[in-house]
C-alpha cells in the first residue's frame, strides 16, 4: 500500500515555515491519516505542545502519543535553528562560541534522536513505519567547500551520523521502517529570510514547494531506502 493510502497517526514535528505548510498538504493528500502537528506555536485543536530543548516537554509529548487510538505511521521532523537575535551563524572561526555551537546542536542534532527515542514504542513491528528529519545540504562534510557556518553546518552533519546510526539499529527491530533525512532545497522561510541573497530566484521554492518535495520523496522510500540523505528532487547527498 502507497504511503498516502496508510491509515493512522502522522506526526509533523515544528511548527515553523516548511512544518506548517507540510501538514496543510499532508492532510489534502493522504485522506486517511490524522495528522498532528506538534510544536511550541500550536494553532490546530488537535495539535500537540512540544519544546524540544525542554525534558519534561518531551515526556508529556510522549505521554499525548500514547493516548492516541490509532497505530503511529508517519513522523517527520521540521524543526530547526540557524539564527536568533542573540546567536548568527558564523562567518569565521573567532565567531565560534560554546552558546552557539550548543544551540545549533540542542536543536539541529540532539532533538531529532530524541524524537527518534520518544516515538520508538509507538511503532508497530508489523506495519509499514516512516521517520523523516529534515537536515541540510550545508550538512555534507564532502561537500563542504564555501566554510563558515561552523555549528549549524556541524549540527546538521551530527543529525545525519544519529540518523543513519538510527536506521541500522531500525532495520532490525522494525523491518517495515524508513528512516529518512532530508533537504529541502533553499527554501523562503523565516530562517533562510538573511540569506537569500546570493540563491537564483528559480532555487528558491516557496514552503508549499519543498512540502510537495519532501512529501513526494518520503513516499517513494521503502525499507531497502533506511538511512539515506536526500535532496529535494530525490537525488542522494554524499556524507
Ligand atoms: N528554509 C531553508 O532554506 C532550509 C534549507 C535547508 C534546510 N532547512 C531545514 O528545514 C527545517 C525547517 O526550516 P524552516 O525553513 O521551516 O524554518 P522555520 O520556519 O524557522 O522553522 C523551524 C521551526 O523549528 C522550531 N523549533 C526551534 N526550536 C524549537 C524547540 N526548542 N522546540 C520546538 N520547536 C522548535 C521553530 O519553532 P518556533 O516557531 O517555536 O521558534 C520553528 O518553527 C529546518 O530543520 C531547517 O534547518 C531549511
Amino acid at each position: 500500500m502507497k504511503i498516502l493510502d496508510w491509515e493512522g497517526i502522522a506526526l509533523i514535528i515544528g511548527t515553523g515555515d516548511i512544518g506548517t505548510h507540510l501538514s496543510h498538504y499532508l492532510t489534502s493528500v493522504a485522506p486517511n491519516l490524522d495528522v498532528i502537528i506538534c510544536g511550541r506555536n500550536i494553532k490546530s485543536p488537535n495539535g500537540i505542545y512540544l519544546d524540544l530543548e525542554n525534558d519534561d516537554s518531551l515526556i508529556s509529548f510522549d505521554e499525548s502519543i500514547s493516548s492516541l487510538s490509532k497505530p503511529l505511521r508517519l513522523v517527520i521532523n521540521t524543526s530547526g535553528f540557524l539564527y536568533s537575535n542573540i546567536i548568527k551563524p558564523e562567518k569565521r572561526l573567532t565567531h565560534v562560541n560554546r552558546s552557539n555551537l550548543l544551540k545549533n546542536f540542542s536543536i539541529n542534532a540532539f532533538a531529532p534522536i530524541l524524537i527518534a527515542k520518544s516515538i520508538e514504542k509507538y511503532i508497530s513491528p508489523k506495519l509499514p513505519f516512516s521517520f523523516s528529519s529534515l537536515s541540510a545540504r550545508v550538512g555534507s562534510i564532502s561537500d563542504n567547500r564555501l566554510g563558515g557556518w561552523y555549528s549549524y553546518r556541524a549540527s546538521k552533519a551530527a543529525q545525519n551520523q544519529l540518523l543513519k546510526t538510527l536506521s541500522i539499529e531500525w532495520r532490525r527491530k522494525y523491518p517495515l521502517a524508513t528512516v529518512s533525512i532530508l533537504h529541502p532545497g533553499t527554501c523562503d522561510t523565516k530562517l533562510s529570510k538573511p540569506y537569500q541573497k546570493s540563491v537564483p530566484k528559480n532555487r528558491l521554492f516557496s514552503p508549499e514547494q519543498s512540502s510537495q518535495f519532501m512529501i513526494n520523496i518520503i513516499s517513494r522510500q521503502t525499507p531497502s531506502d533506511s538511512g539515506k540523505f536526500l535532496a529535494w528532487d530525490n537525488s542522494v547527498i554524499p556524507w
